[in-house]
């Protein structure tokens, strides 16, 4: 086994994955990182997380690099993988960046080299579609002249409680000896443990079910909270009493977008499908939690409709555009597929997240973000729970709205601390 001094990582994706990795490894391993996007290898260069999930960080530039040549990564013999692994449009496996990443790496891999892919991908992804394509442009061949292993992700952006450092990692390779390599080499950077699996495919069926589980869980709530609003009753006020029973699993409904949870399960379902069985379940649950958005946007019409002034445009502000709380990814956002409906129902909508760039909103899904909270509105959409929008109040929105306004509290943020504004929340 190679001894670790000579130990030379090689990081292909430096996003929110690759560049924590990176930084990790490089207090104890020589390390260089690549990317295909010039932007954030420059942002990086100038010690600025594009992510903005890193408050600050300094680069050791005796031991870390990065490049946009992947030619300038030849003398490394350690290669971890952490491009994105996204659904297409008909929601299945892109498997583009990650077929890319292994041809950039095959075109520098040698006789003795290690490959390790932290992409989550589903079970069999690694050895049957990336591997392959390792051998055809290196010309090696598979286990006799590189290894390959695979470990899951597991950080949570946003979360500065379940880090790289404190959350157990999973790891995997193509025989004993690797992964034992591997789990030392892991060690070095995760504090909390490393669990070793018997093949590769469980890793990735260990890391593809965690999100399936939650995304499935979420939409039991979503469902439950549809029903609920039928009836009338509140559903926090519902999972509040249920929760005093010791077996009760506590999750709340919202909009499941991103790139893991709501993408995640979708690789799953593709592989099973392909196996020729059919996921009735995780389906399911994926088909309710996608069409939460249409639910809410129906709720929030039928109050503006409520309004006397009708000639006049409904002036909506939606607070918080991001995928979840306190990240600015917007990545599938659900509350985006809102405001496009919104618009397309011609309401005046103004956007305001203190977390999101401006320019990758209007880039990427070609809407405006305001620089700040304006006044007038007929709705509040508090869509996000950013620690910014907590302190709001019933006074506070009172004071940037029209006579009779509704407040749309997807989180249930400000349940019971709102009185005479009309209220809902999922
Ligand atoms: N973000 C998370 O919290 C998280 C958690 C667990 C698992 N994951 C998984 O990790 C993987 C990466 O996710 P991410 O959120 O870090 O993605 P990301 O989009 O933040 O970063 C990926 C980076 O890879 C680069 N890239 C794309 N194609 C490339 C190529 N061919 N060669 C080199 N670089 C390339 C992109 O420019 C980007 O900078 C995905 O499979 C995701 O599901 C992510």
């Amino acid at each position: 086994m190679r001894p670790e001094k000579d130990i030379r990582i090689g990081v292909i994706g430096l996003g929110y994955l690759g560049l924590p990795l990176a930084l990790a490894f490089s207090k104890h391993f020589k390390v260089k990182g690549y990317d295909i996007n010039e932007r954030v290898l420059s942002e990086i260069k100038s010690g600025k997380d594009p992510n903005n999930e890193l408050e600050s960080f300094s680069i050791n530039a005796e031991s870390l690099s990065f490049h946009s040549d992947i030619d300038a990564l030849y003398d490394c013999n350690v290669y971890i993988v952490t491009v994105p692994t996204p659904v297409t449009s008909l929601k299945l496996p892109d498997l583009g960046p990650l077929k890319a990443a292994s041809k950039s790496v095959a075109k520098i891999l040698n006789k003795g080299d290690l490959v390790i892919y932290e992409s989550t991908v589903y079970p069999g992804c690694t050895e049957e579609d990336c591997v392959p394509v390792l051998e055809k442009y290196s010309g090696l061949h598979y286990k006799l002249d590189f290894k390959v292993a695979y470990s899951p992700e597991r950080i949570n952006p946003g979360d500065k409680k379940h880090t790289l450092e404190n959350t157990v990692k999973i790891v995997s390779a193509c025989d004993n000896d690797t992964c034992t390599f591997v789990k030392t080499m892991y060690e070095r950077i995760v504090k909390a443990g490393i669990y070793t699996t018997r093949s590769i495919k469980v890793a990735e069926a260990a890391k593809i079910i965690e999100n399936t589980q939650r995304d499935l869980n979420i939409a039991l709530m979503n469902e439950l909270s549809i029903i609920f609003d039928l009836m009338g009753i509140n559903t926090l006020e519902v999972l509040e009493a249920a929760s005093t029973k010791w077996n009760f699993q506590k999750y709340t409904p919202g909009l499941v977008g991103g790139h893991c949870i709501s993408v995640d399960p979708y690789y799953l379902t593709y592989k099973s499908q392909e196996l020729g069985y059919h996921p009735e379940i995780i389906l399911s649950g994926r088909k309710v939690n996608d069409n939460l958005s249409k639910h809410i946007l129906k709720r929030t019409l039928q109050f503006l409709e409520y309004r006397t002034d009708t000639e006049k445009e409904a002036r909506v502000l939606i607070l918080g555009i991001s995928f979840k709380e306190n990240v600015s990814d917007i990545r599938n956002s659900k509350t985006i597929e809102v405001a496009r409906e919104l618009i397309q129902q011609n309401v005046e909508l103004e956007i305001y997240d203190p977390h999101v760039d401006a320019i990758k909103l209007k880039e990427e899904y070609d809407l405006e973000l305001v620089n700040e909270i304006g006044e007038n509105y007929d709705c509040v959409m508090v869509a996000v729970k950013h620690k910014e929008f907590e302190s709001f109040d019933e006074d506070y929105f009172l004071s940037i709205t029209n006579e009779n306004p509704v407040l749309i509290d997807i989180k249930s943020i400000y349940k019971d601390r709102i009185h005479s504004m009309r209220y809902w929340s999922l």
